[in-house]
């Protein structure tokens, strides 16, 4: 028998204080009927604890607390207010639920929510907050009864709220990040990938900034602060997202837009002009974009990721403004995720490929629809030179070769961990060799069909593969993929598919040439690259290479000078590995004002691997406090620091 979780409780918080009275209430009238009962570790895999939806059988959900399968939230009706001074959302979120299997408790997740009254049907209730445990946060447990409808929780955000950055100074800002599973650090919730809500909200902020979320959006500020959402489709929770600014709105064409700050608005109405061909592209690829609008918000450099497909507004890095439309890959990226992802989506974190490897190969076919072919497959080889980088790095360096693996095994740890390229791109190359194999009309009536079919629904990997041998795949196409080492093997298949780029070749060449002195630097065509071609010589310059010859090639092309941060970021990173002196104050001053973490990662990781840790600590110590949460827990361990 496990001991009380009521007693468990590590650091009893302020919070927990304010609550004793309703637990030990609890304690008599609730928990003690399921104290003890209740495991303390993760759920695992288990005929008993899988569920169904959709007539499927899914995989249970290890990163959940809840139990969607006995009672699930249906709707939220959201009621916040947003004070930056204190720098906390104090809510109330009204759910209306389902009491699936006559259950006596609703369970969401919770992490360090400070909450103030549960009500079901109106009526004050006690509840029960589970142990804190890493990553997971807390159980909530709500009594309800098999008639109950709604739930409301009164609560408030912590300090340290994992989803959420406060961006101080000239222009105020706060976003959330809710991928994967900081949902429940903002809002209590269901926080499991299979758990569908529609939502309407009221958010008040102050009157100079604009609120915006994952929903039916404003274009003007008004004066109250106050501002009304609704999102009519069901979303998982991670797709939930608010962002609060000052901001403009400019229209690209009828159904796009794009949010940004006065001082960005225009580059961003210029560099994402191409948006709306992109949403056409991509609709005549696999079927109507169901979500209404399709916007972008550009966000303070400060997020950590390079895009969110939050639905009907994409939240993007300001670092893929480049000024000439040459990074807007990742606008058709997280455009795709309106198919593979946000309407069907991945059941758990263990099937991220789903989501991302889908995304990348949907991403690839809308650049070469607006851009073409020569264009997308200068773009498919620098996605195969970071797999097969990244994925001897996964296996050798780090010894982790199980993470290698498509269908990933997360269970006990942060799903975080499973961002790495492997879902990604070779989930893509995965696909891709499907198209080879099979013939490019039959691959796509068959994708079309499968995001039609699943709409709305969730997918995972045993599923999606049982689909594709019925629909797709005859004996002889099996026999050439093999679908088993490419899903559930280590490592890169040695049947992945070519890549011919012309251009990028042409690139490797005259790099060839030029280290081993037999080509001059006049001979390098630099003013006439794209970035494809730019980063693909930077990125594949050999050990051999000098601090010298790297000064060379600043001063011929201004390297540091280019506005294409994807560019710069390479530069960058060679340059510490190679101890070219020149660039290190933009590397601090890089490091100071950018936090999107694909960045972060391999500058201060080449710093520590060259004996420069120290100057990585100085340099992270002033950077830090801008960082938002997820790209500190990555770099704190990174680099070995505490506060
Ligand atoms: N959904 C992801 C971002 C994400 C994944 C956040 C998992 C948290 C947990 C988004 O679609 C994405 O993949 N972004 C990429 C850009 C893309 C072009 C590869 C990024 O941020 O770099
Ligand atoms: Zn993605």
């Amino acid at each position: 028998m496990l001991p009380c979780r009521l007693c468990t409780f590590k650091t009893p918080t302020p919070n927990h204080m304010k609550y004793t009275n309703y637990l030990l209430l609890f304690a008599l009238t609730f928990a003690l009927a399921s104290c003890g009962q209740t495991e303390e570790k993760p759920k695992e895999h288990s005929d008993k604890n899988k569920m169904k939806i959709a007539n499927m059988k899914l995989a249970s959900d290890a990163h959940s607390y809840s139990k969607p399968e006995d009672a699930v939230v249906k709707h939220l009706d959201w009621d916040a207010v947003v004070d930056f001074d204190q720098k906390i959302i104090s809510a109330t979120a009204n759910y209306k639920i389902e009491n699936v299997s006559g259950t006596d408790v609703i369970i969401f997740d919770v992490n360090h929510l400070n909450l103030m009254e549960v009500r079901v049907e109106g009526e004050l209730t006690e509840f029960h907050i589970g142990p804190d445990k890493k990553y997971l946060g807390q159980p909530l447990e709500v009594p309800i009864t098999a008639d109950s409808k709604t739930v409301s929780i009164k609560y408030e955000t912590s300090k340290g709220a994992e989803a959420l950055l406060w961006v101080d100074g000239d222009e105020p800002f706060l976003f959330t990040q809710s991928q994967a599973i900081l949902a429940r650090t903002w809002i209590p919730c269901q926080d499991s990938p299979g758990v569908r809500y529609s939502y309407n909200a009221r958010v008040k902020v102050p009157s100079n900034l604009m609120a915006l979320m994952s929903a039916e959006n404003p274009q003007e500020k008004n004066a109250t602060g106050e501002y009304t959402f609704k999102m009519e489709q069901p979303i998982p929770s991670y797709l939930m997202a608010l962002a609060v600014g000052n901001v403009e709105f400019r229209a690209i064409g009828e159904q796009a837009g794009v949010y940004a700050i006065p001082s960005l608005i225009e580059a961003a109405e210029y560099e994402f002009q191409e948006m709306d061909d992109m949403l056409l592209a991509a609709e005549e690829l696999y079927g109507k974009y169901v979500w209404g609008r399709y916007d972008l918000l550009i966000l303070p450099p400060a997020f950590p990721f390079g895009g969110m497909e939050n639905p009907r507004l994409t939240f993007a890095t300001p670092t893929i403004i480049a000024g000439d439309r040459s990074l807007v890959a990742l606008v058709a990226h997280e455009l795709a995720h309106s198919w593979s992802g946000n309407l069907v989506t991945n059941s758990t974190w263990d099937d991220f490929w789903l989501n991302e490897g889908f995304t990348v190969y949907f991403e690839q076919r809308i650049m070469e629809a607006v851009y073409g072919r020569e264009h997308s497959e200068m773009l498919a080889k620098l996605t195969k030179q970071e797999l097969i980088a990244e994925e001897e790095d996964i296996r050798v360096t780090q010894n982790m070769p199980n993470d290698t693996k498509l269908k990933l095994d997360l269970l006990g740890r942060n799903p975080d961990d499973g961002l790495t390229a492997i879902p990604y791109n070779k989930g893509y190359f995965f696909l891709r060799l499907m198209e080879e194999t099979v013939g490019r009309d039959k691959f796509d009536a068959f994708l079309k069909a499968y995001f039609t079919e699943h709409s709305f629904q969730v997918m995972d990997t045993d599923n999606f593969l049982a689909y594709l041998n019925d629909r797709l795949l005859t004996d002889e196409d099996r026999a050439a993929i093999d679908i088993d080492a490419w899903v559930f093997g280590v490592g890169i298949p040695a049947n992945i598919p070519n890549v011919e780029s012309d251009r990028l070749e042409r690139v490797d060449s005259v790099l060839t040439e030029w280290v081993a002195g037999n080509a001059k630097i006049s001979d390098i065509k630099w003013a006439s690259w794209e970035y494809q071609e730019k980063y693909r010589f930077i990125s594949e310059l050999p050990e051999s290479v000098s601090a010298a010859q790297m000064a060379e090639l600043d001063a011929a092309f201004e390297i540091l000078k280019t506005g294409n941060n994807e560019v710069l970021f390479a530069w960058l990173e060679k340059s510490i590995r190679k101890d070219y002196k020149a660039a290190y104050p933009r590397v601090e001053s890089f490091l100071v004002s950018v936090g999107r973490r694909k960045f972060l990662t391999p500058l201060y990781r080449a710093m520590k691997e060259t004996g420069k840790l120290d100057m990585a600590k100085a340099i992270y110590v002033k950077a830090r406090p801008h960082y938002h949460a997820v790209a500190v827990g990555t770099m704190d361990e990174l680099l070995d620091y505490s506060e």
